[in-house]
């Protein structure tokens, strides 16, 4: 089965949160699972840089008249297939896919990924003569125009069945309504029944007004956007299309996140030999200049500084957290408000708590290795990847009972020590005091050093790869061609 993946991000390319890591790491899981998969992608420098053996497979006009080259080769590290859109003048710009320098939305991102969602429908539909996909499967809002355009495309070769996959609802593509006109989508598409959203032009819309099948990425989070609370003015839509919805959750790519095999970090272990975690953890509270203490509980946080991610209430139960003994360690950017608190929080305890602003891929592996607990207290979180990297490393997960976040972490109460499925620390209340109690948890299961192996080496044990998710997708993909 020939299946052609859309996103604008890919690891380890161009990444800037978890979309990147599933959209690298699900071609390869499918290919393993018997598909015949091909990526398309947005000409970023690092992806141009990265793309060999690389051919124009024709060039073309856009419906806005742009030119711009189709270009087919191998994506080197990667080692899979893939169309790139060759346009500099789109693609090739300071500042990140999305935002300029200034975090501003570049001005033309309605063309910039119109563009991708319009070649990937012409590629559904026969463009390239050697390869026709049975599948399109596009991930959130800058590839969710594919099903659109498919809806109102060249009816060329046979029907492909299109996929639209929600990594985040609150990221919607929303633009003026004057840019529909740019779009060479007929005028009936700016309807309710369309792409029309409460008078503007949504790309999130389209995706899920148009796809055959919408998945998002945990089973509670496909439930949770077909609320009010969740579903971002949505889920009327989510609802009436409950029947081609679902939740397939994500995995973690073992060959990028394994502590028995990682070369970003200073001592390797595993579930069963875990004297290497203890090495990390001295060597960074050495590197970050915080208390040399192996029995303090070291808290880790990887993470965008956004609303979404719930962290001021971790600044509300920091000092608690000191003051019981427990050192914090944060990697991340975002917010300029809470980076400035966060590292307010580092120059008034600098035994306790290090805060780095800023992107660092390898840092965050160290920080997964060396730490004890890894905090994920989301507001919302359609599925969350740090808890699940933080399994893997024996980094227990502390978790908000949200989205994938709820799917994946089991919480220490003692029917849950006593059955063997407890792997973190879940509190449901999204308040200071919620979080407050789940953290004094951790530190009392901390405190039973037996107990506390026992539930790390389950959760280090835990089966976090791609198998299962990636079956879930080729048997979708078979229901809906057959
Ligand atoms: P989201 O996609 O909402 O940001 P996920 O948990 O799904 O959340 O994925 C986040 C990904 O980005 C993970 O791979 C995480 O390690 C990584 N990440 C987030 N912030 C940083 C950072 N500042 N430096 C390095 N990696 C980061
Ligand atoms: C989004 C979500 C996150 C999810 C990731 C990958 O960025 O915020 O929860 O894990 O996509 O699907």
């Amino acid at each position: 089965m020939k299946v052609l993946q859309v996103s604008a991000e890919i690891f380890p390319l161009l990444k800037t949160g978890g979309l990147a890591d599933i959209a690298g790491a699900l071609p390869g899981a499918l290919n393993a699972a018997g598909c015949t998969v091909r990526v398309l992608l947005p000409g970023f420098a690092p992806i141009m840089d990265d793309l060999q053996s690389a051919s124009v497979l024709t060039e073309l006009t856009a419906p806005w008249g742009e030119r711009v080259l189709l270009r087919q080769g191998v994506l080197g590290s990667l080692g899979i297939s893939a169309y790139v859109i060759d346009a500099p003048h789109l693609y090739v710009r300071a500042g990140t896919p999305y935002e300029d320098a200034q975090r501003q939305p570049h001005h033309d991102n309605h063309l910039r990924f119109a563009l991708l969602g319009w070649v990937a429908a012409q590629l559904a539909c026969g463009l390239d003569p050697d390869w026709q996909p049975a599948v399109v499967h596009s991930h959130d809002w800058h590839a969710a125009l594919t099903s659109a355009y498919l809806a109102f495309g060249p009816a060329r070769g046979r029907r492909v069945a299109s996929v639209y996959t929600v990594h985040n609802l609150a990221y919607q593509g929303v633009f003026a309504p004057v840019h529909f006109f740019d779009l060479g989508l007929p005028t009936s598409a700016f309807s309710v029944n369309g792409l029309e959203f409460h008078g503007q032009l949504s790309f999130m819309k389209a995706g899920l007004y148009y796809a055959d099948h919408i998945t998002t990425v945990s089973p509670t989070y496909a439930q949770e956007i077909q609320t009010p609370e969740q579903g971002c003015g949505l889920d009327g839509l989510l609802r009436v299309r409950a029947y081609d919805l679902s939740g397939i959750l994500n995995a973690v790519d073992e060959a990028v996140w394994n502590p028995a095999t990682d070369a970003a970090i200073s001592h390797r272990f595993d579930a069963k030999k875990t004297t290497g975690k203890a090495r990390c953890k001295a060597a960074l509270q050495q590197e970050l200049g915080l208390a040399l203490q192996p029995d303090a509980p070291l808290f880790g946080v990887v993470s965008r500084l956004t609303e979404q991610k719930g962290l001021h209430l971790v600044l509300a139960v920091l000092d608690g957290l000191i003051a019981r003994g427990g050192q914090l360690v944060v990697l991340g950017n975002g917010d300029a408000k809470l980076e400035a608190a966060f590292k307010a929080c580092a120059l008034a305890n600098p035994q306790a708590v290090s805060v780095r602003i800023g992107y660092d891929e390898a840092y965050a592996h160290r920080i997964f290795a060396a730490t004890d607990v890894t905090l994920v207290p989301s507001r919302f979180e359609p599925c969350g990847l740090t808890q699940m990297y933080g399994l893997k490393y024996g980094s227990l997960p502390l978790v908000h009972r949200v989205g994938g976040l709820a799917d994946t972490v089991v919480d220490c109460a003692l029917e849950h020590l006593a059955d063997g499925t407890a792997n973190g620390f879940v509190f449901v209340d999204f308040t200071p005091q919620a979080l407050d109690r789940a953290v004094r948890r951790a530190l009392a299961l901390y405190a039973r050093k037996e107990e506390w192996r026992s539930v790390r080496q389950h959760a280090m044990q835990q089966e976090l790869g791609w198998d299962q998710a990636a079956a879930q997708y080729v048997a979708l993909y078979r229901h809906l061609i057959a």
